[in-house]
Parts: structure tokens; sequence; C-alpha cells
């Protein structure tokens, strides 16, 4: 299959954005997406980007020559005190007809290097537990399962939560 994998534009925002929807429709948390193009231009594309996208695009959608975008990794940065820099892998999805064909492979090896050429000592990512399929996706590569081994759990504070401790302390 031929594809190519290229850093995301401002241009790529919609297809991002639809990109981040199917992945959550086939987590089954559809719903759950409030983002908007706008939230992604401006976090992604400004003087601080809050992440980093990676696009494949294959040959020719179903009726044009032109370059379709069929699958993504959204990542960035983060520093684990005990062994330093580290990529997470927020995002990673490719479109069902081009599954199985080696690209997200490409994906992971693209990432990989990256890794290795900024110094990071390892690739973090969170899995939703009933996606088997890409949970031995993972494993086949190597990747441990901390909830298992090390015990770790995901907490979130929502905004409701960071209101309240945002107040001001009651005298
Ligand atoms: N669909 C999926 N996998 C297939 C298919 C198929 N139709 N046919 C074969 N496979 C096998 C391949 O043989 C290959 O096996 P291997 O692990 O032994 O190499 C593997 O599944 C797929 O490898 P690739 O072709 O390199 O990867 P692909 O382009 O299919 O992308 C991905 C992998 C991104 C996990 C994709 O399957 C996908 O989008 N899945 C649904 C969304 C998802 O679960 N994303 C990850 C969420 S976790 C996170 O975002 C951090």
């Amino acid at each position: 299959m031929d594809y190519q994998l290229r850093k995301a534009e401002p241009r790529d925002v919609p297809d991002i954005l639809r990109l981040v929807k199917e992945l959550a429709k086939y987590e089954e948390m559809e719903h759950q997406v409030t983002l908007t193009e706008k939230d992604l231009l401006e976090d992604g594309f400004g003087d601080t980007p809050f992440y980093h996208c990676i696009i494949t695009e294959v040959q020719g959608g179903e009726s044009s020559d032109d370059p379709k975008v069929a699958g993504f990794a959204m990542y960035y940065f983060t520093y684990d005190p005990w062994v330093g820099k580290q990529l997470y892998l927020e995002e990673f999805y490719v479109m069902d007809q081009y599954r199985g064909l080696g690209i997200g492979s490409g994906i992971l090896r693209h990432l990989s290097n990256l890794a290795m050429k900024t110094r990071c000592t390892g690739m973090m990512f969170v899995v939703a537990e009933n996606n088997e399929p890409s949970v031995q996706f993972y494993k086949r590569r190597g990747a441990e399962d901390l909830s298992q081994e090390e015990g770790w759990r995901l907490f979130r504070f929502d905004k409701e939560s960071l209101v309240k401790m945002a107040a001001p302390a009651e005298e």
C-alpha cells in the first residue's frame, strides 16, 4: 500500500477532527467530543502547540486522485521525574478500509524514531480495556500493561472539581 506520512498543517484540522470523531465512535464515546476545528487550530498551531499530529495520506479518494487523509497520530511530550522525557501517544487511528496494510506500523516506526531523536525513554498511552484488538496490537510490539503490572489507576479532576478547588478558601 502506497502512503505518505507528514506533519499536520493548519489545513488538516477538518480531517483531524473527522478522525478524532471516528475514533470516539469506534470507542462508543462519540457524544463526549465537544472540541471544534477552532480549538484544534488554536491549540496545535499557535506559538505554543499543545499537541502535534502526524497524518497519513493515501492516493485518491473514491471520486478523485487527490490525496486522502486516512489515519493520524496525535502526540506530545511529557516528563517523568524518574527517567526523563516521554513521548505521549494521545490518539492513533487508521480508517477501517485502510487497516491491516502496514500504515499503523509505519506511524509507530516514525514516532519511535522521533522518540529516539529527542532522547525519550519511553512512549506512554492509554487504551480502553474493551479495545482488545488494539491491546493485542500494542502487546505484540512489546508494550507493557502498567495497570496490570504496576497497579496504576487513571484519574481526572473534571472542570467542576477544578472550579471548586480554585475557589478562594472561606475565612
Ligand atoms: N483491521 C485491523 N487489523 C488488521 C486487519 C484489519 N482489517 N487485518 C489484519 N490486521 C492485523 C495486521 O495483520 C497487523 O497485525 P500485526 O500486529 O501482527 O502486525 C495489525 O492487525 C495491523 O497492523 P498495521 O496494518 O500496521 O496497523 P493499522 O494500519 O491497521 O493501524 C490501528 C493500527 C491504528 C490500531 C488500527 O487498527 C485502528 O485504527 N484501530 C481502531 C482504532 C484504535 O483502536 N486505535 C487505537 C486506540 S489507543 C490510542 O489511541 C492510544
